[in-house]
């Protein structure tokens, strides 16, 4: 088998995985724990589930990229960056970029104790922004999967 096909199966399993728990976090999980009534509670639960994906996604985040980048390379591919019709492929980079900050940088650094903070003043407004973001990502997440799936097989929706 080549290196590129493996590239392409590992790029694509990483983003099932990692996508797929951040639709099952936003769908699933979140609005079932905002359904607990303790504050501590929800706390415990929110933060020992996503503690646990957050591994999971820091790994398919790098194999991600790592297959992503490789691909760029072997397809040539650098110059399609210049290219309107190429917006999946900033799309990709741009969500990368975006988990990559924040699972890498402000959650250690930043999010983890303004979470601790706001859940002792505020537990339900902060649940409701917390649920609000995710959606976002979400969003955009599966908005660059349509794009990257149309585009690599010479759909563009634009010229
Ligand atoms: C550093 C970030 C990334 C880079 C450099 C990258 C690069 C690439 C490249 C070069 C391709 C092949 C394009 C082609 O065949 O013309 C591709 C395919 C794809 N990428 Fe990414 N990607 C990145 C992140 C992502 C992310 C975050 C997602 C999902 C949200 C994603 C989803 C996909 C999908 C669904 C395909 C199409 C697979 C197929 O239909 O066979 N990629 N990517």
């Amino acid at each position: 088998m080549e290196l590129y096909t493996l590239a392409r199966i590992i790029h694509v399993v990483s983003v099932v995985i990692w996508i797929g728990g951040v639709a099952m976090v936003t769908m699933v999980i979140i609005p079932s724990i905002k359904e607990m009534n303790s504050a501590k509670d929800k706390m415990a639960s929110f933060e020992s589930i996503e503690g646990k994906f957050q591994t999971i996604a820091k790994i398919t985040t790098i194999l991600t990229a790592i297959t992503g980048f490789y691909m760029v390379e072997y397809l040539n591919a650098w110059q399609h960056f210049l290219q309107l019709k190429f917006w999946w492929m900033h799309a990709m980079v741009l969500v990368w970029l975006i988990f990559t900050i924040v699972l890498f940088v402000l959650e250690p650094f930043v999010l983890h104790k303004l979470f601790k903070k706001y859940m002792q003043e505020n537990p339900e407004n902060t649940f409701r922004i917390m649920h609000k973001a995710h959606w976002i990502l979400l969003i955009l997440s599966i908005i660059t999967i349509i794009g990257a799936v149309a585009g690599s097989h010479g759909w563009y929706f634009i010229k």
